[in-house]
């Protein structure tokens, strides 16, 4: 059993080139409880929610209300670890309105929040209204027009340079890769002072987050860069079948 203590920013950034930093979402009150036992540093409540949990096509049916309930359940589950809290589509429109939404985050229960994008002023206005904020670049899914990779030709890469740059220089504390190919990450990791949290990215990140939906194997389709480490699917559709059995045979007891 692992006594967590919920990391502070400068804990977190001081992992950089040290120790790779395991990061899982969450999104209810059981599997955060499970993931805080298990020693998981930091929880993503992400707007992955939408399509993972609520069925969606996109993440940008999710709501600031779906995500205050959401965060709120992991708190619960998860009192000792550090939470980040997704901002969802539009709620960072404006520096104005991305303060007053982060603030219903972290009264939810978020510790610092994530936004997708070069969003510099927003940034730079959440830092000195004291919200620390994770970038999130390559992939976007807020905005993407589909879930390719990429990053791959010199002008994407270096565009992603660029704002990788910018948006450590904003305050980011943390930076999400997403689905960028894993040289142009490598070799961001080297090149910005903030470490950098790869999905789909490859190795040479200094943490790495992973969907906990595709991690235990609950749902359809799983992204070709997550890995499977359990089919909980399986489970859940095996027992269900067994139970009807049981109640439809006159077999049930529910004291066996
Ligand atoms: O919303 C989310 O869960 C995310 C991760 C995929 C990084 O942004």
């Amino acid at each position: 059993m692992h006594i967590n203590k919920k990391l502070t920013i400068e804990e977190l950034q001081s992992k950089k080139g040290m120790t790779p930093i395991a990061i899982l979402t969450a999104y209810t009150y059981p599997i955060s409880k499970e993931l805080e036992a298990a020693g998981i540093p930091l929880i993503l409540v992400g707007d992955t929610l939408g399509m993972v949990e609520m069925g969606y096509n996109s993440t940008q049916e999710v709501t600031m209300n779906d995500m205050v309930y959401h965060i709120s359940a992991v708190r619960r589950g998860a009192p000792n670890t550090h939470i980040i809290g997704d901002l969802p589509y539009l709620s960072d429109s404006s520096p104005a309105l991305a303060l007053e939404n982060s603030q219903r985050l972290l009264d939810a229960g978020a510790d610092s929040i994530k936004l997708e994008g070069p969003k510099y002023d927003v940034v730079e206005f959440l830092l000195k209204n004291g919200v620390y904020v994770v970038g999130h670049l390559g992939l976007t899914p807020q905005t993407a027009q589909n879930f390719k990779q990429v990053g791959k030709d010199e002008d994407e890469a270096n565009q992603i340079k660029l704002q990788a740059d910018a948006l450590v220089k904003a305050g980011v504390f943390l930076l999400v890769l997403e689905h960028i190919p894993s040289d142009l990450a490598s070799e961001l990791t080297h090149n910005v002072s903030v470490p950098t949290i790869g999905i789909g990215a490859g190795q040479e990140v200094d943490g790495q987050v992973l969907v906990i939906n595709d991690v235990i194997g609950v749902g359809e389709k799983w992204p070709p860069f997550s890995k499977q480490y359990a089919h909980v699917g399986k489970t859940v559709r095996e027992a269900a079948a067994i139970f009807k059995h049981e109640v439809e045979t006159k077999v049930f007891d529910p004291y066996q």
